[in-house]
């Protein structure tokens, strides 16, 4: 694994872009194109970055399946030791599928339907990160009533302001759907603990996404410490973690993103007062960077004084760029004469559907395959079929060997769960 491959990620040999030891090219030749590239080599690196980062205080990395839920990511993830964070049923599956026993699984979400509870208690999850009162007694009936063992973490809304790349991405600022007020927390805390059947295990927050900033984790780390005294002053003893979430930032640009080793010491300290063990959700930093969208152009054209460059991929692919204008390197796979200044759209009949807008960049020609950076999170996740398009397929390369991992879908799966005669009831 991993063996005579000088660098994991992406590299230039002799000119060509490769995926540690394999030329993209290869890959669009055996998988097609769009395709999503992932470098398994990076993935482990980064967790481990950030495992040894923590290593001073006993600590949980909990993977965020949102950022890229391949179930081959999942098992080499699962293979090094990394936990597992999911927000849905459906991601809970994807999660016990790829190997995670019930009790290396966190399970959140703002939104959790009355079957999500019940799934994940007979899954016997780690916890239940609860967002609400509401929520909390809803657990708590359903733990008396099938008298299962429910563990729940409160997520708090710390209320701490943060700079990220997008306000969407932003979730624990004052008046935010996400997350318990901090004012209100201590009586959720008695609720939780009042309740038979259920354990109040942990103190939860999340700040946002692509932080690069320590300074709003040791802000909201303090408020949790400073809550996890205030819960064991009201007598409740049950405390065990103490969850940061998820947020730490990666390199898209030329941001600076933040340093494990930068978050560590500023958080560890408050931690390691509490005695509690520490619990992170990344999703970004294990997987951004740690992949491609690989798209082949099919057409220019020059219109209106613009010049695009029409590719096979699009806002069906790679959503980003329309939804949150966000920036995605986009270089050819094989060098190309020159620089040209264009938008790269897609295939998609909408005009907010690029990957690019007026980027100086390789100028491509029909047929040249280029490369979409740091789509490895966010990225197939929130792929779509809009337009009918098929989802495209997902790659692992592993030092000289890749694999398809997730096939492209078949027009047939488009349409597999439709009926032609629909079965009318009165
Ligand atoms: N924990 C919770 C409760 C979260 O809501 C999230 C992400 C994470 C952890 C992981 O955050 P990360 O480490 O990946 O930043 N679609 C957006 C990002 C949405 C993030 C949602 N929550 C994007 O493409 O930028």
């Amino acid at each position: 694994m991993g063996q005579g491959v000088l660098t994991a990620g992406f590299t230039r040999v002799e000119g060509e872009l490769q995926a540690e030891g394999v030329p993209l090219s290869r890959i669009a030749e055996a998988a097609g194109t769009p395709a999503f590239v992932y470098s398994a080599g990076l993935i482990r690196e980064r967790y481990r970055a950030l495992d040894s980062a923590l290593a001073a205080v006993p600590h949980r990395v909990h993977y965020t399946l949102k950022a890229n839920s391949s179930r081959a990511i999942l098992r080499l993830l699962h293979g090094l030791g990394c936990r597992a964070d999911v927000v849905s049923g459906g991601e809970l599956h994807r999660a016990r599928l790829a190997g995670f026993a019930g009790d290396e699984i966190i399970f959140g979400g703002v939104g959790k339907s009355e079957d999500e509870l019940r799934e994940a208690l007979h899954a016997g999850v780690a916890m239940l990160n609860v967002e609400s009162e509401a929520e909390v007694r809803a657990i708590g009936r359903i733990a008396a009533e099938t008298g299962l063992a429910a563990r729940v973490s409160l997520r708090v809304n710390p209320e701490v302001t943060v700079e990220a790349a997008h306000h969407y991405i932003k979730t624990g600022e004052r008046g935010h759907k996400f997350g318990i007020p901090i004012d209100d927390a201590l009586h959720v805390a008695r609720v939780a603990a009042s309740l038979p059947g259920v354990t109040l295990v942990g103190l939860d927050m999340h700040l946002g996404s692509m932080l690069s900033q320590v300074e709003p984790y040791r802000a909201g780390a303090e408020r949790l410490a400073q809550l996890c005294r205030e819960v064991r002053a009201a007598g409740i003893t049950t405390l065990r973690h103490l969850d940061l979430g998820g947020g730490l930032s990666v390199r898209y640009a030329d941001e600076r993103p933040l340093d494990p080793a930068e978050f560590a010491a500023a958080v560890v300290p408050i931690v390691q007062a509490t005695g509690l063990e520490l619990i992170v959700e990344p999703g970004r930093f294990i997987v951004g960077n740690a992949g491609l969208l690989l798209t082949r152009v099919l057409y220019r054209k020059h219109s209106g004084g613009k010049e695009y460059a029409i590719a096979d991929a699009g806002m069906t692919e790679l959503l980003r760029p329309s939804y949150y204008h966000a920036y995605h390197r986009i270089e050819a796979v094989r060098p190309v004469a020159g620089t040209g200044r264009l938008d790269v759209v897609g295939p998609v009949c909408e005009s907010g559907d690029f990957l690019a807008l007026e980027r100086t960049m390789d100028d491509p020609a029909p047929g040249d395959l280029l490369a979409v950076f740091d789509a490895g999170a966010y990225g197939y996740v929130m792929a779509s079929n809009y337009n009918s398009r098929r989802r495209p397929a997902e790659v692992l390369v592993d030092g000289d060997r890749f694999a398809v991992v997730t096939a492209r879908e078949s027009y047939d799966d488009l349409v597999a769960r439709e009926v032609d005669q629909p079965d009318w009831r009165p």
